[in-house]
């Protein structure tokens, strides 16, 4: 008998990419996946821990599957309610603590040992399990990696958890030490997206271009040597990679992205903040100066490449001079697209005990003003590419009848009227307008690059 399977993800792709794992884990155990958790024989919440409020969300919504389920038992039916990711990994008592109907709480490093963990909840009945171990090595090997998901783009965990420390930052606690997998398992999984007819593949990591592995031959690979044979593979069309560390951009992955015409012009690589006080206080173990050497490398390897980044206003001691500096770096850099916060002190981490917290209203105030110059900057990126042709990788159905929606290689929406059949295709579209989020076009003359 099929059971319903309810899995909600929240914050980053890795989250995507382990929920698809979850289900992957779960199916022969008879569970397929649903839309609505109402009426989900098992719901599990894979959660962020990244800022206060994207933890904070977990416990409303538990207090709504608890609704639910009760709804259910009313009925004669039942709920199996799950906490996975970076939430349940550092607040798993606290959840068991203050949601104890929850059965399972289970972190990152768990996700194998899920069929194990239903069965034991079964038995245990009103006692909940927790799991939170971090031994990143067993995991990969233990879980299924065909993909649950269908679409021309795909995702590829390659690397996971972080040595870094910055200040701010619960990864390295949530996600544990670094992790990279082995580059044949890498390679095999690719294959099998490509038989499956994805296209696109963007290679996911906490800190992916840290990633080196063992090659088959036995030699120790970098990222940028793995972008080049994963380019040689038949059916790979383009190739993406995140979330990178400005100290890990070798002169390999510089090059690449000059050299492998697969691996899209475009870079997500933060920064975090434009003063070197603040830069050293958030123990990002680099200089403004070291960020602008390597996006002008970048930039000579690859002229078209567009940058996006993250920030983060009102870090502990952070003065309006120190902010200024941020926006004088966002100035001369020039982001396509980017992601800014306010700072959140986060439990465990080194910052969260700094004096000197800057008050939430400087901190809403500088938040404002980075986010309309990122904004204005998006803006005259998206409208530069008025009257130009970009190739478009066709991903899924827009909100209208006979629209299409797909990516531009610079990751912007773009918005085309063509027939469904032609999902999963690579068509060159000339933009006609660029709005603040998106962009419109299309699609010029005879197709290339339609899937064989
Ligand atoms: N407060 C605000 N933003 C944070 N980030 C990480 N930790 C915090 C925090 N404590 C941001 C960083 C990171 C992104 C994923 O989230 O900008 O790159
Ligand atoms: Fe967090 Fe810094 Fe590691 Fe990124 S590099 S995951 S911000 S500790």
């Amino acid at each position: 008998m099929t059971k319903n399977l309810f899995i909600k993800t929240y914050g980053c792709q890795m989250n995507v990419y382990d929920s698809d794992r979850m289900a992957g884990i779960l199916k022969p155990l008879g569970f397929a996946p649903v839309d609505a958790p109402d009426q989900a024989d098992m719901v599990i919440l894979n959660t962020c821990h990244i800022r206060e409020k994207a933890a904070e969300k977990v416990f409303s919504e538990l207090g709504r599957i608890r609704q639910m389920r009760d709804a259910r038992r009313a009925g004669g039916e039942d709920m199996v309610i799950g906490v996975a990711g970076c939430v349940a990994q550092a607040e798993g008592q606290e959840i068991v603590r203050r949601a104890p109907f929850v059965d399972i709480v289970f972190g990152p490093q768990s996700y194998h040992r899920l069929p194990e963990m239903v069965a034991r909840a079964a038995r245990a009945a009103g006692q909940p399990i927790l799991e939170t171990d971090l031994e990143a090595d067993e995991k990969f090997d233990n879980l299924p990696t065909d993909t649950e998901t269908t679409g021309p783009a795909a995702f590829l965990t390659v690397q996971e958890g972080c040595d870094k420390f910055c200040s701010f930052c619960v990864v390295p606690y949530t996600r544990g030490a670094e992790f990279s997998r082995p580059a044949r398992d890498i390679l095999a999984e690719a294959k099998r997206l490509l038989a499956a007819g994805v296209v696109e593949i963007t290679l996911l990591g906490q800190n992916v271009n840290a990633w080196h592995g063992e090659a088959p031959d036995g030699a120790d690979w970098s990222l940028g040597r793995l972008i080049r044979e994963l380019a040689g593979l038949d059916g790979l069309r383009r190739l993406r990679y995140t979330t990178s560390h400005p100290l890990e951009m070798t002169s390999d992955l510089i090059a690449a992205h000059g050299e492998v015409p697969e691996l899209m012009p475009y870079l997500h690589l933060p920064v975090q903040a434009g003063s070197n006080r603040i830069l050293e206080a958030m123990n990002r173990r680099h200089d403004r100066d070291t960020y602008f050497r390597i996006i002008d490398r970048l930039r000579e390897s690859r002229p078209d490449l567009a940058l996006s980044g993250d920030f983060i206003v009102g870090f502990p001691g952070e003065s309006e001079k120190d902010f200024l500096q941020t926006l004088n770096l966002v100035e001369r850099v020039g982001y396509a697209q980017a992601y800014s916060f306010k700072y959140s002190p986060r439990p465990g981490t080194p910052a969260s005990a700094l004096e000197l917290q800057v008050p939430e209203d400087e901190k809403s105030d500088r938040l404002q003003r980075l986010q309309d110059l990122l904004n204005r900057q998006q803006l005259a990126f998206n409208q530069a590419t008025a009257g130009k042709t970009l190739d478009v990788l066709l991903e899924r159905p827009g909100r209208r009848d006979g629209q299409l929606v797909g990516r531009s290689p610079y990751m912007q929406a773009v918005h085309v009227s063509a027939p469904a059949h032609r999902i999963g295709s690579v068509a060159p579209v000339r933009i006609v307008e660029g709005k603040a989020n998106s962009l419109s076009g299309i699609i010029d003359g005879n197709m290339t690059g339609e899937a064989a």
